[in-house]
């Protein structure tokens, strides 16, 4: 079977490592992909927001199945148009692919199901919100409506800070039309769990449950990151609480979105606080997160091709999916900097008898050297009988992969350690 990727980062590498357990694969294209990635998959330079082109790649290929991990993709309609010429896909339509792709409609539709999230107003014009901000509650969360990279909420911790926001989205336009309508939200507090689930409409089968970690810098400070390393599972997401959230929240976003002709099939992620007043939901997406992905795919014991036909086919409920009883973490190294700004092309070297994988993010080759080309450049990913092991075994391996200006956070897994007391 010739199978295609649709992204480029270290979910990606993660996603075709784990494909390739599958022997009746011959083929992965990755579009783009990166130049670390290389010796598992053949990276076809196509961006993956370009969905003419992915579309032409994919009836010039002969490709069997496609999946489409990034956000802007799935929210621009890759998978329609890819199914439209007969090509089977992993990953929601652009219909339901909005859970992601607009706040608004998310927080709404919770609202409309009774789905527990923080509370909150929307707005579309600047006046009716500063109006709003003389009297809210503070702290307060100020969201973009639309996808944002990542960076479209703000915790404001002032009065001031909301307004300055609030005033970035809607008059300056720094996220641009995904700042044309805010949500403001109640500022909730408890521990953070992320569940990756398959689900094909019908059943939800959820991932085991992951910790990121998305401050630059050890103690959760600095500035915000697309994710500086992950741990699985995650010790606060106890089996009582699976089992109020599998109640109160998956099941009933999975039917929601049936109701509202909006069926999601594909990977569904659940960012949920443990608030005092129960679990909430932070966010959806539409997709597998990154890096969560780095360490629950790893410990995913069945076929993930077999369990993505499934849900694409919508016979998810007809297979048994089975993980690890096993921890992993990822450490993710970036590029002294990042998130800000950041020197790129630095050689990377991996020891050839790491013991740990390697999911690359952010790298280019130059002849038979792996550069580095991005400001989270890879994810370092051990798995092992427990969380402290993992934690451990993770460490001892980062200093086997080297390169210039490398750094990362020390401290992946503390928190989630100091839980299990
Ligand atoms: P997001 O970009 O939606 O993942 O949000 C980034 C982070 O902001 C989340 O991981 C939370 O730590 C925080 N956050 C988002 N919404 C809230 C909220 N209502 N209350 C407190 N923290 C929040
Ligand atoms: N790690 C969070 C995300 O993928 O959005």
């Amino acid at each position: 079977m010739k199978i295609m990727v649709v992204g480029g980062g270290g979910r990606e590498h993660a996603i075709i490592k784990k494909l390739k357990e599958n022997k009746d694969i011959t083929k992965i294209y990755a579009l783009p992909g990166n130049g670390g990635m290389k010796d598992d998959a053949e990276c076809v330079n196509i961006g993956a927001k370009d969905i003419p082109a992915i579309v032409d790649f994919a009836k010039a290929n002969g490709i069997d199945f496609a999946v489409v991990a990034p956000d802007d993709p799935l929210v621009l309609g890759c998978v329609d148009a890819l199914e439209e010429i007969g090509v089977p896909c992993f990953g929601p339509n652009k219909a339901a692919a909005i859970i992601e792709g607009s706040k608004v409609f998310s927080k709404n539709l919770m609202k409309k199901y009774g789905i527990p999230t923080a509370a909150y107003e929307v707005f579309s014009d600047v006046d009716s919100a500063l109006k709003y901000l003389e009297t809210a509650p503070i702290p307060t969360v100020i969201k973009a409506d639309g996808l944002a990279l990542g960076k479209g909420v703000i915790i404001a911790m002032t009065r001031e800070e909301a307004v300055a926001a609030v005033k970035s989205m809607m008059e300056d336009k720094v996220f641009g039309d995904s700042g044309s309508n805010v949500v403001v939200e109640e500022f909730l507090t408890g521990p953070e769990v992320s569940v990756l689930s398959f689900t094909d409409g019908k059943t939800v089968v959820p991932m085991i449950s992951s910790m990121d970690h998305k401050r630059a810098l050890d103690n959760d400070e600095g500035l915000n990151t697309g994710g500086m390393g992950t741990i699985a599972p995650n010790p606060y997401y106890t089996e009582d609480i699976a089992k109020v959230c599998m109640e109160t929240i998956f099941i009933p976003t999975v039917d929601a979105m049936n109701k509202e002709g909006r069926t999601f099939k594909g990977c569904l992620y659940f960012g949920l606080m443990l608030t005092p007043n129960g679990p909430k939901v932070i966010e959806y997406n539409c997709r597998f997160g990154d890096p969560e992905t780095q360490v629950v795919l790893p410990l995913l014991k069945t076929d993930l091709l077999t369990v993505m036909q499934a849900v694409r086919n919508e016979t998810l409920a007809d297979i048994n999916v089975e993980f690890k009883d096993m921890a992993a973490c990822c450490v993710v190294m970036a590029s002294k900097g990042y998130p800000g700004k950041y020197e790129t092309g630095f050689e990377i070297k991996v020891a050839p008898d790491i013991d740990a994988e390697v999911y690359v993010a952010g790298a280019k080759c130059d002849g038979d050297k792996v550069l580095t080309a991005g400001g989270r450049v890879l994810g370092v990913v051990a798995v092992a009988d427990d969380l402290v092991s993992a934690v451990d075994k993770a460490y001892k391996e980062v200093p086997n992969v080297t390169f210039d200006n490398a750094y990362y956070r020390s401290d992946i897994g503390q928190k989630a350690i100091k839980a299990l007391g």
